[in-house]
């Protein structure tokens, strides 16, 4: 496709909705806010909020500029810029990450796929909390409806990102996105009406900083990373099908505030109801799929809220899994000159086997370990805690170090036409240069356990 027809988004709020759509996920909904209740509440919150505006900001502009820049998919995009250097390695991360965090990001999304269907059974809610755990342990580990459902996920995805940017993704994010907020908005106002739901409000606004260990200044800056979508060329794909004239400052600042928005409304949403009924909030992964069903289950049209609840973390799911998705499909099609029909087909099966191996991995595969962990981590820890810290530090090092500094200016400022200030932009080039790559090689090697903090 000459670059000239190239597809791209047709409109200022389809880029922002798009954006968004990747950008508040699972990550949001499901991740967050178990982590902020393993990690002391309000303390990890504010730590989350000075890492998403003081490194993350700078490290989405980075890949704005190099997608808009380039107009290329992650791999071409260094390509252009600057062939056969070490920061290719940027293109090579962009696809196996995408197939790493798809292959449990999409088994999840059956999950909630499942979720949505069993909540319209009465039997369901009327299970006791113990009786939820079991059900959930069971439903993650049997074998043939975990893998339908993630073959289901997986194939939706992909019939959307067959159809395009502008027909497929564009089009869809824009019902998907607002339906999202409606209900997330439905469910905080009911969580916060709860009787006993003001400790809640409490532990997610009232700091208590004495909480705070190395291990959340870690956890808040990876929960940032994986929220934000950034470090795996996410980011410069969806860029560089943003048009010339659009402000990236701007969209950057609103996927931003959206993505932050969305995870405190989660917040809302969970912990009042969580505190309401006297349940631990420090429960992990299960929060979402154990604990809630039980809330819902002692709430008045309970299987309704239920029904509303999963369907609106399947819409979170598949906003995002599509980005992932289109960061292979991007690559197939511009790299590899397949149509994109075959790109999808052929990720689609590359997903679906790697997809199935980690859903088993919860059941009959469960003795099966890789480097000592099962597949569904495996994919799991190696794109949170290797692939996005690699991808994001040379992201930031290329912008701040390789690319011509002219060339970032022009992107930054949309040829000279808009004026951002000085020390904004003095700012943003200071963090791209310096403190950027510094924290991220900071979170990798403490990763993989070379620092220690406290
Ligand atoms: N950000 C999404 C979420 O919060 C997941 C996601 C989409 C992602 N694209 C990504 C994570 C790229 C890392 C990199 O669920």
């Amino acid at each position: 496709m000459s670059e000239l027809n190239r597809d791209g988004f047709g409109s200022r709020f389809g880029v922002l909705v798009a954006v968004a759509g990747s950008a508040v996920g699972l990550g949001n909904l499901w991740r967050f806010p178990y982590m902020v209740g393993n990690n002391g509440g309000a303390a990890f919150i504010i730590i989350y909020l000075l890492f998403v505006i003081l490194l993350c900001l700078p490290i989405m502009f980075s890949e704005f500029i190099i997608g808009r820049r380039t107009q290329a998919n992650a791999f071409g995009a260094i390509k252009k810029l600057a062939p056969k250097s070490p920061f290719l390695t940027i293109g090579v991360i962009s696809v196996v990450a995408s197939i790493c965090i798809m292959s449990f990001y999409s088994v999840v999304g059956g999950w909630t796929l499942e979720y949505i269907f069993k909540s319209f059974s009465s039997d369901f809610l009327s299970a006791s909390g113990s009786n939820l755990e079991s059900q959930f342990k069971e439903a993650s580990s049997s074998t043939i409806v975990p893998i339908a459902s993630h073959l289901a996920f997986l194939g939706l995805s992909a019939l959307i990102v067959v159809a395009g940017i502008k027909n497929g993704i564009e089009k869809y994010s824009k019902i998907l996105m607002p339906a999202l907020f409606f209900l997330v908005m439905l469910l905080a106002v009911r969580s916060i009406t709860l009787d006993g739901s003001a400790a809640g409000v409490k532990f997610l606004f009232y700091p208590d900083f004495s909480k705070i260990t190395g291990a959340t200044l870690i956890a808040a800056l990876g929960q940032a990373f994986f929220s934000l979508s950034l470090g795996m060329g996410c980011i410069i794909t969806y860029g560089s099908y943003v048009k010339k004239s659009e402000n990236l400052f701007k969209i950057s600042l609103m996927t931003v505030a959206a993505d932050t928005g969305f995870a405190i409304l989660a917040g809302l949403a969970v912990m009042p109801a969580v505190f309401a009924f006297g349940i631990s909030p420090g429960q992990g992964p299960s929060l979402v799929f154990i604990t809630l069903p039980q809330i819902f289950a002692q709430l008045p049209l309970g299987n309704v809220i239920s029904i509303a609840f999963f369907f609106i973390l399947f819409i979170a799911a598949i906003t995002s899994s599509i980005s992932l998705l289109e960061v292979i499909v991007a690559y197939f099609t511009e790299e590899l000159k397949l149509t994109r029909k075959t790109s999808v087909l052929i990720a689609f099966a590359i997903i679906g086997v790697f997809g199935t191996l980690s859903s088993l991995s919860n059941g009959v595969l469960a003795d099966v370990k890789v480097f000592g962990k099962t597949f569904f981590d495996l994919f799991d820890y190696t794109s949170s805690n290797v692939l996005l810290p690699v991808g994001g530090l040379l992201v930031v090092l290329f912008v701040g170090w390789r690319m011509k500094k002219a060339d970032v200016l022009d992107e930054l400022t949309n040829g000279g036409t808009i004026s951002v200030r000085g020390v904004i932009l003095k700012w943003i080039l200071f963090t791209i240069r310096f403190l950027s790559p510094v924290a991220i090689a900071f979170v990798l090697l403490s990763s993989i356990g070379l620092i220690k903090m406290f």
